[in-house]
């Protein structure tokens, strides 16, 4: 281990505490209130280039493909280009398509992990343009991708991830509003997510300080063996990413689904034994997500929800909440009190948090 535990017991809870700090390092000198856009100097591509872009696809495996699932809706919807994220595990085997307009981003923490090393193999065979969003300078996917973007977490070392995808996520927040800013995103949409970034740190530091509550939910909620997370839009890479982290240091079995889809299918599993964790940004899908609630609360489901809208006294049976940002951000935001969810369901259920059972912190084999 390269750096100490400190006052913490385990190096989960530690990274959880460093994410004010980590994202402050991810922004510095990378926001321009000036021009009202961020300053990727890594990425090695001027406004000419940035603009002849036509799609973005985001590959990463586990968390780091959740995280590009959070980067391309960002994309989307701060620059309009069209953009998607997909398992780096999957995609050498189908043969991809590699279109010359498309900006291809390999994203993971270590940089070493075999099946997005394999992606970017690939994708260079066939003369993709790719960049890295990894977090140790000098990996073997950053060295392969020879540009992008550092994630400046620091050292990671619980096998669940917490930090660098944090700042994942931030870093896409920036690429979405460079890629934005030279074409439609107007200055004062520029300014309003460059704010929104830099307010960041605090909120989240503001997110921590209400470990207490979450720690009591999770104690309430830790005899579950099942649990569903559901989202919907922004929040529906939230809700696998919450999922992920519940099952990887919990063994607790976590589904996430997006809200629209339940009455497809999952609805017939609701029942007092299966606990909903529902996502529930503060934005223009806030009466769509409390009639969710409202439709797995009539089937006898308990509900968590994770919000930073104000919801109605009595709608859910537990309310994780976080400050409110700008809503574009609020992903971000929100993936915060989920970890700490896991980390103290974990803890009541005695794992060994920072080792979970099967998994190693890079997977560097098939
Ligand atoms: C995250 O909590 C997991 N341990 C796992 O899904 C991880 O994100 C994945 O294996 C990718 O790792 P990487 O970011 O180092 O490539």
């Amino acid at each position: 281990e390269d750096y100490e535990l400190g006052e913490f017991d385990d190096y989960m809870r530690k990274e959880i505490a460093e994410q004010p700090e980590a994202v402050r390092r991810a922004l510095r000198g990378r926001l321009d209130e000036r021009f009202a856009t961020a300053r990727l100097g890594g990425l090695g591509m001027d406004a000419r280039e940035l603009r002849a872009i036509r799609r973005v696809k985001f590959l990463g495996c586990g968390s780091a493909y959740y995280a590009g699932q959070l980067g391309a809706a960002l994309v989307e919807q701060l620059a309009r280009v069209p953009s998607d994220a997909e398992p780096a595990s999957e995609f050498r085997y189908r043969n991809p398509v590699v279109e010359s307009d498309t900006l291809y981003i390999a994203v993971s923490q270590s940089g070493e992990t075999l099946d997005t090393l394999a992606a970017v193999s690939e994708l260079k065979r066939k003369g993709g343009n790719v960049l890295g969003a990894v977090n140790v300078v000098g990996s073997a996917i950053g060295r392969e991708c020879g540009r992008g973007m550092f994630l400046h977490a620091g050292p990671e070392v619980a096998v669940a991830s917490t930090k660098a995808l944090t700042n994942m996520s931030v870093s896409f927040a920036m690429l979405a509003v460079v890629l934005g800013r030279v074409r439609d995103l107007s200055t004062m949409d520029g300014s309003r997510i460059v704010n929104g970034l830099r307010e960041l740190p605090d909120k989240i530091d503001e997110t921590l300080a209400r470990e207490a509550e979450i720690a009591e939910v999770a104690a309430r909620f830790a005899a579950a063996r099942n649990m569903f997370f559901i989202g919907r839009v922004r929040g529906w890479p939230v809700a696998r990413e919450g999922a992920q982290k519940l099952k990887e240091i919990s063994y607790v079995h976590a589904e996430a689904y997006q809200a629209s889809e339940l009455k497809h299918g999952p609805l017939a599993l609701i029942d007092p034994d299966m606990p909903s964790v529902v996502i529930v940004p503060d934005d223009e899908l806030l009466a769509k997500n409390v009639s969710t609630i409202e439709q797995i609360k009539a089937r006898g489901g308990p509900v968590i929800a994770v919000t930073n809208a104000e919801l109605p006294d009595g709608l859910a049976d537990a309310v994780l909440r976080c400050p409110r940002t700008e809503p574009e951000l609020d992903p971000i935001l929100l993936t915060i009190p989920l970890q700490l969810l896991a980390y103290h369901v974990a803890a009541a259920l005695g794992r060994d948090i920072d080792k979970p059972r099967n998994l190693a912190k890079s997977v560097t084999v098939e």
